[in-house]
C-alpha cells in the first residue's frame, strides 16, 4: 500500500499534511531524492544519502537528522508500506514559517512517500525511446537535487508534446543531461557522458553505469560532447533511478544506431539488473 510521511507522522497518501506557510510549497525551497527498492531492498542508498546531504549542505540547509537516523525512517516506511519493489521519493525543506524569503528559524520539514514502482512498458525498452534537443535553460547549480524543477518540467512538457520520451539538454553547444536523466553516447565502444560540474546532476545510475563499464572493461570516458557527435553515435541511452539503462534510439527525428537499442546499451542494462539482485 502506498503509504506517506510528514514530520514525524505516518499519513495517507491523500491526507491533508502540509501546512500552507511549508517553504518547499511556497518556495520550492529543499531538496529531494528519490530510492528505487528492489526485492524490498534500498538501491544505492549510501550514495543517494551522500548525495542528499551533499544538496542540503549547497544550500545551507540544516536536516535536523544524521544519516543513519534518515536511513532508518526511510527503511521504516518502506517496511510498513509492505511493498517490495517501490519508489521512496523524500524531501528535505526549511520548514514551516510565514513568508520570507530570509532563513526562518525553524526545524526542517521531511516528508517522503513510498509508491509501487513505475515500469516502463516492455516496447519501450525493447525499441528504445526519442528525444528533442533543447536549450538548457536551468541555473548553473544543476549538481544540487533542488525542488526547483521548473525548467526541467517544461523542458519534460516540450519533449512529450513532440512526441518524445525526454528533452536531452544543450548548454553552450555541449550535451550536459536529461530534464530528469544522464545522458550517454557509444562511438566505437567508447562510452562517453558529461562529467561532472556544477551543469549536471550526479545521477546515480550514471555512477552504476561507471561501476559496470569499469567491471566489464568498456571504455568510459567523461568528457563533454555536442549534438552533431549525439547524432553521429552507433548507440545512445539514458540513465536514471526510475528508468535504469534505456536506449534512446531517435534524436531530433534522426535515427540513431539504425533506430534500434545498440549491443553495449544492452550489456549495460542486462548488468545493470543484476545489479540490482
Ligand atoms: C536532472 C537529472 N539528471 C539526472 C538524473 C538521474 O539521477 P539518478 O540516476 O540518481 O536518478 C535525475 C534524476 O532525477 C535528474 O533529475
Amino acid at each position: 500500500m502506498a503509504l506517506a510521511y510528514f514530520n514525524g507522522k505516518i499519513v495517507g497518501m491523500d491526507d491533508p499534511v502540509i501546512p500552507i506557510d511549508e517553504r518547499g510549497h511556497q518556495f520550492g525551497d529543499g531538496v529531494y531524492e528519490v530510492i528505487r527498492f528492489y526485492q524490498s531492498k534500498p538501491f544505492m542508498m549510501k550514495e543517494h544519502l551522500d548525495r542528499l546531504y551533499a544538496s542540503a549542505k549547497a544550500i545551507k540547509l540544516e536536516i535536523g537528522k544524521d544519516q543513519a537516523e534518515l536511513e532508518e525512517l526511510m527503511l521504516e516506511l518502506a517496511a510498513k508500506s509492505g511493498l517490495e519493489d517501490a519508489d521512496l521519493y523524500m524531501q528535505a525543506t526549511r520548514g514551516v514559517a510565514p513568508r520570507n524569503h530570509l532563513f526562518p528559524k525553524c526545524p526542517a520539514s521531511i516528508s517522503m512517500t513510498v509508491k509501487p514502482a513505475r515500469h516502463l512498458p516492455a516496447e519501450v525498452r525493447s525499441q528504445g525511446v526519442k528525444v528533442v534537443l533543447l536549450k538548457d535553460e536551468r541555473w548553473q547549480n544543476c549538481y544540487i537535487k533542488s525542488l526547483n524543477l521548473l525548467p526541467n518540467i517544461l523542458a519534460k512538457q516540450e519533449a512529450f508534446e513532440q512526441n518524445c520520451f525526454e528533452a536531452v539538454l544543450v548548454r553552450d553547444g555541449f550535451i550536459t543531461e536529461g530534464s530528469s536523466t544522464n545522458t550517454f553516447i557509444v562511438k566505437e565502444g567508447k562510452i562517453q557522458t558529461a562529467p561532472l560540474s556544477n551543469h549536471i546532476l550526479a545521477g546515480i545510475t550514471r555512477l552504476a553505469v561507471k561501476e559496470i563499464a569499469g567491471e566489464l572493461h568498456l571504455p568510459f570516458v567523461e568528457k563533454s560532447f555536442t549534438a552533431e557527435e549525439l547524432y553521429a553515435a552507433d548507440e545512445v541511452f539514458l540513465s536514471s533511478t526510475s528508468s535504469e539503462v534505456l536506449a534512446i534510439t531517435s534524436a531530433d527525428g534522426r535515427k540513431i544506431g539504425g533506430g534500434r537499442p545498440g549491443a553495449v546499451t544492452k550489456k549495460l542494462y542486462e548488468n545493470f539488473q543484476l545489479k540490482t539482485k
